[in-house]
């Protein structure tokens, strides 16, 4: 039996060296969720609601890859795969993810160009948004019941607010939003599953 995301993330926090490369990974993910954010942006309109959530996933970035020091870890200046725990998958979680979910709205929805960019967008950023809801959640639990100096709340108050506003968007964008946003999730799922497994 696969072990689970908790038991995962216990032996990887166990030892500081691995928990490390695990905060620098995560710094990683952050890191193209934020420039995915940036990506995607229209050329003139955007909100500040996006300048808030990509300044946010930026953050995260900065502050997971800052508290390497915590654990008195040197030597990860970089993103490179030896820094990283299952870098390919990690590296291809979130450009997968991408792909398919852009086929699913296309076939949906028919649209394309920018619309087609944008809606998938959406749905891509809400699956990401559910997921951080489930992750850093059971991260926190850990790190609080090992009294680790790393702590990570900061990081679910936002990714709680991200949700939020995913799901007010998609609102706007289509009313029958949440059968499509639960094909969005189906395939995360998969790409999450296989990460956790590499790590
Ligand atoms: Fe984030
Ligand atoms: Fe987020």
């Amino acid at each position: 039996m696969s072990e689970t995301l908790a038991e995962k993330l216990s032996n990887i926090v166990r030892d500081p060296y691995t928990h490390a490369k695990f905060l620098n990974t995560l710094a990683f993910m952050e890191n193209a969720g934020a420039r995915k954010i940036s990506k995607f942006e229209h050329k003139t309109n955007v909100s500040l609601l996006i300048l808030k959530h990509a300044a946010e996933e930026h953050r995260h970035a900065y502050y997971l890859k800052k508290q390497i020091g915590k654990l008195g870890q040197l030597g990860f200046e970089s993103f490179e795969d030896r820094y990283l725990i299952a870098p390919k998958e990690s590296r291809y979680y979130l450009d997968l993810l991408d792909v398919h979910v852009c086929k699913y709205v296309k076939t949906h929805f028919g649209l394309s160009g920018y619309a087609l960019k944008w809606a998938a967008y959406l749905f891509v950023t809400y699956a990401i948004e559910v997921r951080a809801d489930e992750l850093y959640p059971i991260y926190q639990n850990i790190l609080q019941t090992t009294a680790s100096k790393i702590q990570v709340k900061s990081i679910i108050v936002e990714e709680e607010g991200h949700l939020e506003e995913m799901i007010s968007q998609l609102q706007s964008f289509a009313p029958d939003w949440e059968i499509h946003a639960q094909a969005a999730i189906q395939l995360e799922s998969a790409l999450f599953a296989h990460w956790v497994n590499a790590l």
